[in-house]
Order: structure tokens, then sequence, then C-alpha cells
């Protein structure tokens, strides 16, 4: 275990008084979308809300050769159109840029480091950011590697002086597949300590996923009922409505599986099922999430088809508009068995969870874009009311809505008023935006305040990666192996007909949000 994650009261994660030091963050891929879209806005806006402060600096890298002043300017109009506000305050943004660089070279060619070191000294020295740096890997995966061994052989992986700070923030996806995940780790702890690292999954930024542990365990009264004893069963969606949005060659290579559900859904499935940890420190928290996924029944690979279902969306509509196939999407080829798709049973073999099934899914052109977790409980052991009234009775469930509008429902039946008995279910609601009246930060921005802060909590850590890969590779093994009858389902459904068919056999049906 590392220090800096010790069960140290300052390293505390989820703490209260967030003050960042001064530092560096370079960008790997400083031409890719991922910067303009989410990084630099959500820099930008922790320094107009000024939870970094003005030692600050950003090195973007690409392989396009681009002056400081280009790359500034294309900062400029990225903060402009995505930051959330889409408003720049001139202000702001003027001591913003001036702590913005840019340095072109090539991932692999070794000049780049001595460039980059080298500015990064002269960054120290012009903006006070004492040595401390996070490189943040944003290139396509395939270039992770390299970038890591250069950073090592240039020295720029050690810390730059006893009190100063070096870390690496490692985008998705994280490996192919279990081997690739496992060697990625591996060239990683050549170069880096487990506690320099930090792999972000952004649905960890989400406000409603970091309220999940506020919520089972700042209040009494769920966690003796987080069991097999009230518990029958939990559903967790993740729908889309978008399609693959010009990522077509991407998404051939990944699917829903390997995009969404073995690291985001994956992630907040470990936050419901885990125990209460013993603080909130970064590996107290991480300790009890990775315990539960062990704890997951392995899917055997001849046994795939009673434990999960893949689907593909034909042609269909979206948001009123008709919207093509994925086969006949830009980079994706005609013939493509990729699935867009998948949902998954999972059982828990422990005393917590021992026969409540967990039901995944995840989707893209969904009917709608929704992200929820729908824990389903036990009907009343005795029905009083079922001689008296002539209806279906419907479960208690509470639903956590964790995006968009974020909340929590507990569905309940109440008496109709009148003078005879008859029940209604109904909802009793709490909204976000109408109990607080603030709109959420970023994913983004608390993650990579995390980071500067050295609060690793809402990252995963190097077995949690490589344990959501072992739970899926039966899975995804098997469906290579077989050709899909796709498409099986039109774009705006609620997934394929097997899916539906597959909770019926359970006696169960999914939730339609
Ligand atoms: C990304 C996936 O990680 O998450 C995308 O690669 C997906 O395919 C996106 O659309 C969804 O994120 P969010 O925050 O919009 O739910």
């Amino acid at each position: 275990m590392s220090p800096e994650s010790l069960d140290n009261p300052l390293r505390e994660g989820l703490r209260a008084e967030r003050t960042a030091s001064p530092c560096t963050v370079v960008i790997f891929g400083a031409s890719g979308d991922l910067t303009k879209r989410k990084l630099v806005p959500a820099l930008y806006r922790l320094s107009q809300e000024r939870l970094v402060p003005a030692e600050f600096a950003i090195v973007g890298i690409s392989r396009t050769p681009l002056s400081h002043d280009d790359f500034r300017e294309r900062m400029r109009s990225a903060v402009s159109t995505f930051s959330e506000s889409k408003h720049l305050d001139e202000e702001v943004w003027r001591n913003f840029a001036q702590g913005i660089y840019y340095l072109s070279g090539d991932i692999a060619n070794p000049e780049l480091y001595n460039n980059l070191s080298q500015l990064l000294s002269e960054i120290d020295a012009e903006r006070g950011t004492s040595g401390n740096r996070v490189f943040y890997l944003s290139t396509a995966p395939s270039q992770y590697s390299e970038a890591i061994k250069q950073l090592g052989a240039a020295d720029l992986a050690r810390s730059v002086t006893p009190d100063s700070f070096t870390r690496i923030i490692i985008e998705k996806p994280f490996g192919y597949d279990l081997a690739s995940a496992k060697q990625l780790n591996e060239e990683v702890a050549a170069v880096f300590d487990e506690d320099q690292v930090y792999r972000i999954d952004h649905y960890l930024g989400k406000e409603t996923v970091q309220n999940l542990l506020v919520f089972r365990f700042a209040n009494g009264i769920f966690e003796p009922i987080w069991n097999r004893q009230y518990i029958d069963h939990i559903q967790i969606t993740n729908a889309e409505a978008i399609g693959v949005e010009g990522r077509g060659a991407y998404y051939e290579s990944s699917g829903v599986t390997r995009d969404m559900l073995q690291n985001h859904v994956f992630q907040v499935l470990s936050l419901v099922a885990m125990e209460p940890p013993v603080s909130l420190s970064a590996n107290a928290v991480r300790d009890e999430k990775i315990k539960a996924m062990q704890a997951v029944r392995p899917i055997h690979h001849d046994q795939v088809d009673a434990f999960a279902v893949r689907g593909q969306y034909g042609p269909g509509s979206s948001g009123g508009h008709a919207v093509p196939g994925y086969r006949e999407e830009p980079g994706v080829n005609p013939d493509s068995a990729t699935e867009t798709y998948a949902m998954l049973k999972l059982n828990f073999d422990n005393w917590r969870w021992a026969g409540v099934p967990f039901y995944l899914r995840s989707g893209k052109r969904l009917p709608k874009r929704l992200t929820e977790i729908a824990i389903q409980f036990k009907q009343a052991p005795h029905l009083l009311f079922s001689k008296l009234v002539e209806q279906h009775f419907e479960p208690n469930v509470l639903v956590v809505r964790v995006q968009p509008d974020e909340g929590i429902t507990l569905r309940i039946g109440a008496k109709i008023p009148g003078q005879t008995t008859r029940i209604r279910w109904v909802n009793m609601d709490f909204r976000y935006g109408a109990s607080f009246g603030v709109s959420s930060p970023e994913a983004y921005e608390r993650l990579l305040l995390d980071c500067i802060l050295g609060d690793s909590t809402l990252y995963a850590r190097r077995d949690m990666t490589e344990r959501g890969w072992e739970i899926v590779m039966p899975v995804l093994d098997a469906w290579r192996n077989s050709r899909p009858d796709f498409p099986n389902y039109e774009a705006g459904a609620w997934g394929p007909a097997a899916a539906d068919e597959f909770l019926e056999r359970e006696g169960r049906e999914w939730r339609r949000p």
C-alpha cells in the first residue's frame, strides 16, 4: 500500500476542504476530442472557481505543429463551445491562457520528452508550479505503453523534489481484454508506483454515483434492508439514445460490453454491492469495492446464454427522426457482429447477496438517455389487501437516478382516498435540482481536481480494472466464436426481444422508465 493513500486523515477521500497545490497538467493527445470537449473546459472551470491556484499551467502535446498561441486560440474556442455555461469570462480566460503551452512531437521520439522536461522546468520557474506534474494520457490507447515507457526513460516519472508530486491519469479504454489490461498494468508498474496512477472512469465523477456512498452509509435506515432478506433483485440500466456518433471505427473494436459494461457499469455496481468501508480513505473504499467484485460468480463460457444477451440496432427512429442502423454508420463493417446492446445477469457468492440476481444492461439507440439503479424489494410476506382489491400488486422499488433528472425515488402503495380500499402505486421523490438548486460539477472537473489533490478514491485501482475484464471475458470469448443474428432491435426500442424474454423466464420484467 502506498504512503499517499494510507489512512491518514489529511489524505482522507471525499474530504470537505479542497485546496489544490500549484501544478502543471500535461495532456498527451491535445488535438483530440476529449481535450477540447472535456479536459480544458474542466480545467478552465476549476480555475474560474479558484479551485486551482494561480500557479497553474497546462501543456498540450500532439503531433500537429502549433505555436503556444495557436493552441491557446483553439482552447479558447473549445471553452466557449463546450463549457457548460458556453460563456467565457475574459478576465479569467486571460490569466488561464497565460498558463497554456504547447509542444508538438512524436510520442515515440525521446526528443519530445527532452523538450518536455526542459519546458516543464521553464514553467516551474515562470509560473511557480513547484515541480508538481500530472500527465494525462488521452492519446489513442495503442500509444499508452510507448508514452509510459518514454516518460520513465526521460526520468519524468519521478518526483522532482522530495516535496513535489508526479502523477499520471490514464484514460479509458484500459486494455482491450484481460491479457492486454494486465500487460498495460505491468508496463505502468514498471515506471510508476501505484499511488501515482489514476485510472479514470468518468462515471465515478458523477455526483449521483458519489452520492451512493452517502445515501448508503450516512443514513441508518437503508443498510439493514440492503441485502438478500429484503431485496428481490437489482436492475442497473445504462441507456443512451445516441448511436455511435462518428466513432464507428473505434466502436467496431469495442462494442458496448468493452465500452460501457466492464468499466462504467461495473463501477456503479460495486458501489451498490460493497460492504461499508472502515473509512473513506481511497484504499478503504476501493478494498470494499474489489471485495464485492471478487464475489461475482464466474460465468462459464459454455453457459453464456444463461447469463447474457447481446443486440445490435437496425434502422429505426430516435427523437422523432429516422436514423440508420449500426451497420450503416460510417466506419462500420456492413456485416458487423459488434454488439451495441448487452445485458448480463450476475450472481454474488457472499452472505449479503446470495440468491439476489443483478441484471445489468447498456445500449445505444435506446428510447432515451438514462442511467439508473433500481432496487426491487420482495413483496410483503402476507398480502392482506389482495382479497379486497383485485389489482396487480407492484413491489416496492427504490430507484437511484444517476442521469438525467438526478434523484432518488421510492415507489410505494398508498390508499386512494374514498370509501373503498383501492391502492395506487405512488412515488416518494427526491430531486437533486429542486432540493439543492445548484448544478453538479462536471465529472471531469471533480476527477481532475481529485487527482491534483492526490485523492484516488474515485479512480479505478489496478485490481479493479483486471477484475472487470475477468468477469466479461468468457462472454466476449463465446460471442466472438458464434455469429449473431443482427440487427435484432430497432433503433429507438428497449433492446432485443431476447432480453425481455430472458427476464420473463426469471419471472421478472425490465423496467420501462
Ligand atoms: C464513454 C463511452 O465512456 O461514455 C461512450 O465511450 C458513451 O460510448 C459515454 O457514449 C457515455 O457517457 P455519459 O457520461 O454521457 O453517460
